[in-house]
């Protein structure tokens, strides 16, 4: 029997919010914690745990159907992949953050600076649309610390609660973006399971229609 196959993150903010909407839509999947791949017993679909920064290329490359990621990194390593819902949770901004020490006016204050990201497109093409130039440091994790250790001038990078940036000495000055958790799908995705695809949507829009 054919089956969709779906990527979730791994481990972190996506993790729970995104197991919990299919358990809502009625999809029981067999947890083992630490199984990469699990089957669901009551609909076509398999499960695959997996880094949420490769997500993307899994869905280019058609190894995945569909993928619940982050709006945030679609648009940094994903532009060409499209969105089939929006689902409503893990809503974040993705922001430039300064010292709260220094007195900020605007953008332009960016040119010349180096600011650590772990999204580079992303900075890059709202600098650039800006008409500013300014040095990249990218670093995969923990990017709030780069200013007190002296490797940057400024950061980018997701801002939730706040509070990395309240604990870090630091205050946002720029959203470059919003985003939320969505439905991402393979542009090879074949029509067998696109039918399977619809069936989930159907399930997913009533459950967010519930949650309203
Ligand atoms: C993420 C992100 C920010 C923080 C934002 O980091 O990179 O640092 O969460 O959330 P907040 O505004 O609610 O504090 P995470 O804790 O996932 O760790 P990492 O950066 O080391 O991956
Ligand atoms: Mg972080």
């Amino acid at each position: 029997m054919t089956k969709i196959r779906i990527a979730i993150q791994k481990s972190g903010r996506l993790n729970e919010d995104s197991l919990q909407i299919l358990k809502d839509c009625g999809i029981s999947i067999d947890n083992g914690k630490d199984q990469l791949k699990a089957s669901s017993r009551n609909f076509p679909m398999e499960v695959f745990y997996l880094r949420n920064g490769d997500i993307p290329q899994y869905l280019r490359d058609g190894v995945v159907d569909v993928a619940i990621i982050g709006e945030n990194v679609l648009i940094e390593k994903g532009a060409d992949i499209s969105i089939a819902e929006k689902l409503g949770f893990s809503k974040c901004k993705v922001s430039l953050a300064v010292p709260k020490s220094v007195k900020y006016k605007s953008v332009q204050d960016f040119e010349g600076k180096r600011i650590a990201t772990s999204y580079p497109n992303t900075v890059t093409n709202y600098l650039k649309e800006k008409g500013v130039n300014a040095e990249l440091h990218i670093i995969n994790g923990s990017v709030e610390i780069a200013p007190n250790i002296g490797l940057a001038d400024a950061i980018c990078d997701i801002v939730s609660s706040g509070s990395t940036l309240f604990k870090n000495n630091l205050k946002e000055v720029e959203v470059m973006l919003t985003s939320e958790a969505v439905l991402a799908v393979s542009p090879k995705i074949t029509e067998e399971r696109k039918a399977i695809l619809k069936r989930l949507q159907f399930r997913i829009q009533s459950v967010l229609r519930a949650r309203k």
